[in-house]
């Protein structure tokens, strides 16, 4: 039997260093026979339920292509077209659905959601992002930064992220420093930093992990500088001003990158991004933009997003890998 089998993943800590390194492999693997037209369907007697409480683009296509490549079927379920949440518990729902299906994507508002979800089936259940974790998203982007490493392994990389660090990328890119050992720095304003105590205090006594408000600290030679949006899905627009305000200096752009000493550091981000004026223009007033001067990009300058040193559409399209590697080892009982 492979070691995942009839496993769920909330969280990347539900897998140890060397079920990740596995799951990279597969990944891989099938990644290298979809190109090549060598991909063996194996989930034609498997159904599965997305259900969505949240907007996504990738990681519902991603799922939705994994399965109909290896043959499974799907129903997709948002919160506007099922009763989860409001007329029919979690708990209730789980029941249900482990009766008709073989396996559930939950993207949705937390992570104590997920966790019932999952008490509950007795089918995996794999999380397509909650407020908490993006674990799906981190493992793309392992997967990403694994194929850019020459004579370098995962463990003895340097990866910084800049921006908001109390989201789910930021926990998840935690949990992953803490399972593979690789050097996380964390750079955000203090008032971002986690306001529980215990959880700083952790942060801070972590040999891999180092956290700062100071760019010019946490950034030299730097191999991977990754961000994300400033406000996350289900976070008030209304806390839009005070996070511009708050992060505006720690935007991705070309003098930040000269701060890293590394011509070739490469660039990430788990999308959406407001690269482009012309497209997030509509959603602020200008004097905002015009009194902080974000005219070319908010978390990152287009110009930054489009350049050589950006590997963000890579991290996308690895996405779709390691979903299908996770569908496939938790649902079949043989070894891959
Ligand atoms: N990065 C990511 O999860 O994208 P979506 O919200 O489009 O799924
Ligand atoms: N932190 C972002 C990630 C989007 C993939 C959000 O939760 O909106």
């Amino acid at each position: 039997m492979n070691q995942f089998y009839n496993r769920h993943f909330l969280k990347l800590s539900d897998f140890s260093k060397r079920d990740i390194f596995e799951l990279l492999r597969i990944s891989l693997k099938l990644k290298n026979d979809k190109k090549k037209n060598k991909e063996i369907k194996k989930l034609y007697n498997k159904n599965i339920i997305l259900i969505f409480e949240k907007e996504s683009t990738r990681t519902r296509c991603s799922f939705e292509i994994a399965c109909y490549d290896q043959d499974a079927k799907i129903t997709y379920l948002d919160k506007h077209n099922s009763h989860i949440g409001y007329k029919e518990s979690i708990k209730d729902t789980a029941r249900i659905l482990s009766q008709i299906y073989d396996g559930i994507v939950f993207r949705g508002k937390s992570q104590k959601d997920i966790e019932i979800l999952s008490q509950y089936s007795n089918i995996p259940v794999w999380n397509g992002l909650t407020k908490e974790f993006h674990p799906i998203q981190i493992l793309a982007d392992l997967l990403t930064i694994q194929e850019y490493l020459i004579n370098k392994s995962l463990d003895k990389i340097i990866l910084t992220y800049i921006g908001d660090i109390n989201n789910n990328i930021a926990n998840s890119l935690i949990e992953a420093s803490l399972i593979i050992g690789f050097r996380l720095n964390l750079i955000s304003p203090k008032k971002l930093w986690p306001n529980n105590n215990t959880l700083l205090n952790n942060l801070l006594n972590q040999d891999k992990i180092f956290i700062t408000d100071n760019i010019d600290e946490g950034i030299n030679n730097t191999d991977f500088i990754y961000t994300d949006v400033w406000l996350s899905m289900g976070e008030s627009s209304k806390l839009w001003e005070s996070r511009i305000h708050d992060l505006h200096i720690y935007q991705i752009n070309k003098k930040l990158l000269l701060k890293t000493k590394n011509k070739n550091v490469k660039v990430m981000h788990c999308l959406p991004s407001l690269h482009l004026y012309n497209h997030y223009k509509k959603y602020f007033n200008n004097t905002i933009i015009s009194k902080y001067n974000l005219f070319n990009g908010l978390e990152i300058t287009d110009e930054v997003f489009e350049s050589k040193n950006s590997i963000i559409f890579k991290q996308s399209e690895n996405k779709l890998h390691v979903i299908k590697a996770i569908i496939l080892l938790t649902l079949l009982k043989n070894k891959y």
